[in-house]
């Protein structure tokens, strides 16, 4: 198997074909299931395991590298695509102990009815000599999830840090060989499931900053010969600076909206904003999430439907509430055709956003002149508070 360094293995699975994660976000570069073995002078540790789905790949490395023995299973993360094979190692190798955090065990308890006598829990700092190497757990709550740590592997300066830093890239390159196309996927898993703990992530680099760290290798994606292109985009990421971008996700059923997108885009773009348009009918979700990492504002387009806005903008606004970006100003477009009160509904659905509500345009059926009018004023509305902050793309 791949050495990342001598006696350090990699030993997890790449699932070229997966494209959806939680039947919710789209992969469309596949992903990996990343574990790694360490084989210490006087202990071999195992740092998480593989999807269900690819426990058979896990368990061919590890008899590849003619592994007879593991004394410990550390668990970063309760979630099932890194902890879901781990019933079936502790069958393969019944000696070892799962290390892991207090909470994080209690949730592999509930989640795989691994029994409580199966464990060895650590606390924050705490370290595991292997022998000649020794492994420090560092707590990094909510990447994405409350329990999630990190290891660090003191004598190799090497950070194991789970999903944190991770991408969902399918390659068959250990390390990182295309930093953009990198950066990209792993800002796609960031949009996706950590912008919504921008402040926590925050703190979990702060805590990180001490360390002398010569490589990250997460459990998603590539390893980072280089932290810095990984560590400067997340302090991007979570930094509250906001570009001069406008995101315009919408939906439209007879035309009247999308005549309306169509006239704002053009106004924004004329002033010189930029613009990515989104038609919620088919679009990539992860598109639109990362989109959102950056943007200054968000406009949502819909036509009335019984009353509320379609349902497709609707789970739109659902998703962007959930995932709390920090743009600072939301605009209301649409269409109805006798009464309605989507600008209503649309306001309870961002309740999360620390946003702006800018005066809503609403069209009764095809949109006349007055309603062009007041796209005009919109989009000049948009333009002038990004001129206000001083936004640069
Ligand atoms: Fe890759 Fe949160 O699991």
């Amino acid at each position: 198997m791949r050495p990342l360094k001598p006696n350090i293995f990699y030993v997890g699975a790449v699932d070229w074909d997966r494209r959806m994660f939680d039947e919710l976000i789209p992969l469309p570069d596949g992903t990996t299931y990343n574990a790694y073995l360490i084989k210490g002078s006087n202990k071999v540790a195992l740092l998480d395991t593989v999807d269900p789905s690819k426990v058979d790949t896990l368990m061919g490395n590890l008899v590849s590298l003619g592994v007879d023995h593991i004394d410990y299973i550390i668990s970063h993360h309760a979630e099932q695509d890194h902890s879901g094979s781990i019933p079936d190692l502790l069958v393969l190798y019944p000696q070892a102990k799962v290390v892991t955090n207090p909470k994080c065990r209690d949730m592999l308890m509930d989640l795989l009815h691994i029994e409580p006598d199966k464990f060895e829990t650590i606390e924050d700092g705490q370290t595991l000599s292997l022998g000649d190497k020794t492994l420090k757990f560092i707590y990094t709550p909510w990447v994405h999830w409350p329990e999630t740590m990190c290891s660090y592997l003191v004598e190799d300066r090497i950070l194991f840090s789970c999903d944190f830093f991770g991408s969902h890239l399918a390659t068959s390159n250990l390390f990182v060989d295309d930093e953009e196309r990198t950066v990209e996927d792993a800002k796609r898993y960031y949009a996706e499931i950590m912008m919504p703990f921008r402040s926590q992530i925050q703190k979990n680099l702060d805590k990180l900053a001490p360390l002398a760290i010569d490589m990250i290798a997460p459990s998603h994606g590539p390893v980072y010969p280089r932290p810095a292109l990984i560590v400067e985009a997340y302090r991007d990421w979570i930094g509250d600076r906001v570009k001069n971008e406008v995101v315009v996700a919408y939906v439209s059923m007879h035309d009247s909206t999308r005549l309306m997108v169509e006239h704002l885009v053009h106004e924004l773009t004329d002033k010189g904003l930029k613009v990515i348009q989104f038609n919620l009918a088919g679009a990539d979700i992860g598109k639109l999430a990362i989109s959102m990492v950056d943007a200054a504002t968000i406009v949502i387009g819909a036509p009335t439907v019984l009353v509320g806005p379609h349902p497709v903008a609707a789970n739109a606004a659902v998703l962007v509430n959930a995932l709390r970006p920090k743009t600072r100003f939301v605009g209301v477009i649409g269409s109805y055709g006798w009464a309605g009160k989507m600008v209503d509904q649309f306001k309870t659905l961002l309740g999360n956003l620390k946003a702006e509500f800018l005066e809503p345009v609403l069209a009764k059926g095809l949109p006349r002149d007055e309603d062009y009018h007041k796209l005009d004023a919109l989009a000049e509305r948009i333009h002038q508070s990004h001129q206000q902050m001083k936004l640069t793309q």
